[in-house]
């Protein structure tokens, strides 16, 4: 069908006034005196709205007239220019066609509904200002990122979700089985017998694309994965999903610092990019979601990012043990509150935490010549606090087999990984950035089930 979008008439008015245009969209509120009326139409191109303008004239005047919200029409008419109105131009319609009624109890109405209850309807929120912000900011902001790696070289690997491996060491894994779960077949002693399982072996959906990016890292030197994760992580947050996005560069022939380099000029690449193409929906965030959020993401992006090691950092906020629920001290993980402490108060700016204690990361980590941390980087932000975890990796094949040894890693479970330590190590790194917690970044929502299309939580699998 030959529409015009919404967006076309914004961005090319000039183009189209006083002329015929033809638009499709759903009808968000419509009022009718005796010989004419308005209809508010969006068309799901632009976040903008536009009005059309209906009389009596027209054969189906009752039909139109009798509308709900919610329903799909198609109009023809004139664009004419509005100058003394809120919107620029609207449509004086000579044709209404309607294309889908809407029943009286459409769940969207025109004043504001809690985030809370349009969770509840989340095929239907996706029709409302703030969910048709940040679905298209989601949207630009992936795009983005895979012209920010494509532009740079960077090969984008597909790595596998179902996996026999657990990246992170941490057990918070979704099993994936076959296996009837009334009559598991059982080894003699009393172990879950998996050679009967469709592997042949026990397997999880994966919670990190890493290890596989890895291994083309090295034949590639640089690629970066962007792809769902699963993490049955049982934290009842605003902050974590059961099923979330990452993306997971890996670069050979480089250390901390060239990662810690590439993330910030990736973020910053980001930030310019939506603040570009999304003026509007930034506008609205600005306005209605996170006041000072335009300031802010200015200042992320024409600032240095802050570092500090984990040891600073704790001696920093030991300084401060009075303001926090968890008290901090050396060895302990941070927690959401010293990490938005940090980058909130101290630093006012995104901040990296480099070389944290070895016990509480990664065995893939490359350990410093203190023995006692490894080389490993969290980027926290204002607002959320981590939005990025990385590290150098252990490239030596003795130290790395060592630490899995101390942390009762199987090395036959991770036979491909300890290759590569084998047959041209090379120094590398890479980082994972939480797609989900970057998009709160954007916009300031405060919640990840409110950027996640059907979000998977705890208790929540719903559509
Ligand atoms: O720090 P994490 O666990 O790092 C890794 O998985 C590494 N393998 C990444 C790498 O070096 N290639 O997770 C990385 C990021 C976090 O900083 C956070 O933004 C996000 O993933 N994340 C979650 N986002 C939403 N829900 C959850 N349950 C998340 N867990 C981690």
């Amino acid at each position: 069908m030959d529409l015009v979008t919404v967006r076309e008439l914004y961005r090319n008015r000039e183009e189209y006034l006083d002329k015929e245009v033809t638009i499709g969209g759903w009808v968000r509120s419509i009022r009718d005196s005796k010989t004419f009326g308005f209809i508010v139409v969006n068309d799901g191109s632009f976040f903008e709205n536009l009005q059309v303008v209906y009389h009596d004239n027209m054969e189906n005047f009752g039909e139109i007239s009798k509308l709900n919200v919610g329903a799909a029409i198609i109009v023809k008419g004139t664009l004419v220019a509005t100058p003394q109105a809120k919107q620029p131009f609207e449509i004086q319609a000579t044709e209404v066609v309607v294309e889908g009624t809407s029943a009286p109890d459409y769940p969207l109405q025109k004043k504001r509904h809690s985030f809370e209850y349009l969770r509840s309807i989340a095929h239907l929120r996706p029709r409302t200002n703030t969910f048709q912000a940040v679905f298209r900011v989601r949207s630009l902001t992936a795009y983005a990122i895979h012209k920010f790696f494509q532009e740079r070289g960077f090969v984008y690997v597909h790595t596998p979700l179902i996996t026999g491996s657990d990246c992170e060491g941490a057990g918070e894994m979704f099993q994936v089985t076959t296996l009837d779960m009334n009559n598991v077949p059982k080894n003699a002693d009393g172990t879950v017998d998996y050679s009967k399982d469709f592997f042949g072996k026990e397997t999880n959906l994966t919670v990190s694309g890493q290890l596989n990016g890895e291994t083309y890292a090295q034949a590639f030197r640089n690629i970066y994965t962007f792809g769902p994760t699963f993490r049955a992580e049982n934290s009842n947050t605003t902050r974590h999903a059961a099923e979330f996005w990452m993306i997971e560069p890996e670069i050979a022939f480089a250390d901390l610092e060239d990662d810690m380099i590439l993330a910030e000029n990736m973020l910053k690449y980001v930030i310019r990019y939506v603040m570009e193409n999304a003026p509007e929906e930034m506008n609205f965030f600005n306005s209605f979601v996170d006041k000072g959020l335009i300031d802010r993401l200015n200042n992320v992006v024409n600032s240095d990012f802050a570092r500090v090691t984990y040891t600073e950092a704790i001696e920093i906020l030991e300084k401060h043990n009075d303001k926090f629920e968890y008290k901090v001290s050396w060895g302990a993980d941070l927690q959401t509150e010293h990490e938005r402490y940090l980058t909130e108060e101290i630093y006012k700016r995104p901040v990296f935490v480099t070389d944290y204690p070895k016990e509480i990361k990664a065995f893939y980590m490359k350990m410093n010549d203190d023995n006692k941390t490894v080389a490993a980087v969290d980027c926290l932000v204002p607002g959320i606090g981590e939005i990025i975890g990385g590290s150098q990796r252990e490239d030596d094949y003795d130290k790395l087999v060592a630490r899995m040894k101390e942390l009762g890693l199987k090395e036959e479970d991770y036979g491909f990984y300890l290759d590569l330590r084998k047959y041209g190590s090379t120094r590398h790194a890479g980082f994972g950035l939480g797609f989900e917690r970057c998009i709160m970044y954007l916009t300031g929502m405060s919640n990840i089930r409110d950027v996640i299309p059907f979000p998977r939580t705890v208790n929540n699998c719903e559509l």
